[in-house]
């Protein structure tokens, strides 16, 4: 059986830690709330000028090591983002060139914060089918730019000035405040193979409702508008996510367990055969629902939100490359992942170590 393996990992972060309570600086928020409502305590945000393809190029640069494979071998290559450098071309080009990886092809990947699991699938039929031997897949974000205050008060949050924001700046911040303190900068990637046996890739289901998406999504800055951009987009603050978080959340905490149990059911695989369940981090909270919708012990979910809040299509990788190294994987383990974000997407698969 030719089967899709993992066989390099690797991540990087922002290059700014930023606490909870850097952020209560600028936001009416707490350490308190953000840790009990998310279980996020700090952050990484990048450097202005740092983009989402150097983010997964640095990741990208590990995963090959990591992997121990010339780049040369890389024939294809895939990148998930919904922060993207610009709004074309995606970043898998830009990444393609700044590793130096030759004419070898190039994917985008937009389904957001489910793009690892979309992506995984996509590799997998490009590897089963001949399409591609070794494969490049990259998860990255800059998140960073979607937050509503400006260049002096990132400078604040970065340990760079003792500028305190007006009342009024404050004021404004505190309207987004509830994505604002979710997320983080981040890139991960990894490297997959076809290889014959029983490890690998057991498979995965996808799902999709875009009926719902007002539910999640930046109204700003697209075509469906003439200009697709303006000044008045940008003076209303509609760059930033619109969410509807208690709506997102309830979401979550069914399609997740509801697509693991579908998953299993299709693989003929029990639930308690899963040895570790990887859940994207968009809130702990909604990670331990899933845990316990599912019935799984403690030792049987990694999380890392609370280190990196959400970082959308880095998510998984980052937690898969932890637990790799952390030795909470060990060979013919049944990995689990499973993710739901902005689309709606929402997606599962499974892993034979
Ligand atoms: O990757 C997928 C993307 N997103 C998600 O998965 C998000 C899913 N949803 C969530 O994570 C949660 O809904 C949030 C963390 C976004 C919000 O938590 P919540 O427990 O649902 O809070 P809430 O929206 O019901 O708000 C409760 C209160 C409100 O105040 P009032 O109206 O009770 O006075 C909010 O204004 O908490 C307030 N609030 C905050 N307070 C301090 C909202 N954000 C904050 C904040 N700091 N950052």
């Amino acid at each position: 059986m030719l089967r899709t393996r993992i066989v390099g990992t690797g991540f990087v972060t922002g290059e700014h830690r930023v606490i909870n309570d850097a952020l209560s600086q600028i936001l009416e928020t707490s350490d308190a709330w953000i840790r009990e409502r998310t279980g996020v305590t700090e952050r990484y945000y990048v450097e202005e000028g740092t983009a989402t393809s150097d983010l997964g190029v640095r990741a990208a640069e590990k995963a090959i090591t990591d992997a121990g494979i010339d780049r040369r071998e890389i024939d294809f290559l895939v990148f998930a983002t919904m922060t993207p450098d610009y709004y074309f071309p995606g970043c898998g080009g830009l990444a393609q060139a700044k590793l130096g990886l030759g004419h070898v092809p190039a994917l985008d990947i937009r389904q957001q914060c489910s793009g690892f699991i979309y992506g995984l699938q996509t590799c997998d039929a490009l590897l089963r089918s001949g399409v591609a031997k070794t494969i490049l897949f990259m998860g990255a974000e800059v998140h960073s730019g979607f937050m509503p205050w400006d260049r002096e008060q990132m400078r604040l949050l970065f340990g760079q000035s003792d500028q305190l924001p007006t009342a009024a700046q404050k004021e404004w911040n505190s309207r987004f405040r509830d994505r604002a303190v979710l997320f983080g900068d981040a890139g991960a990637a990894i490297v997959l193979r076809a290889e014959e046996g029983e490890r690998g890739l057991v498979g995965a289901k996808l799902h999709a409702d875009g009926s719902a998406f007002e539910q999640l999504y930046v109204p700003a800055a697209g075509f469906a508008y003439r200009p697709y951009l303006s000044d008045a987009q940008f003076r209303e603050g509609r760059y930033v996510p619109v969410m509807n978080g208690r709506g997102v959340f309830k979401m979550a905490v069914t399609r997740m367990p509801d697509v693991i149990r579908e998953l299993c059911q299709e693989k003929g695989v029990a639930l308690d055969d899963i040895d570790l369940l990887i859940p994207h981090q968009a809130n702990l909270r909604i990670s331990e629902a899933v845990q316990k919708a599912l019935g799984l012990p403690d030792e049987k979910v990694f999380n890392n939100i609370q280190r990196y809040g959400n970082t959308t299509a880095a998510s998984i990788p980052i937690a898969y490359h932890e637990c790799r190294k952390a030795g909470r994987i060990k060979p013919g383990d049944l990995v689990c992942f499973v993710a739901m974000g902005a689309g709606f997407h929402w997606a599962a698969a499974l892993m034979r170590e």
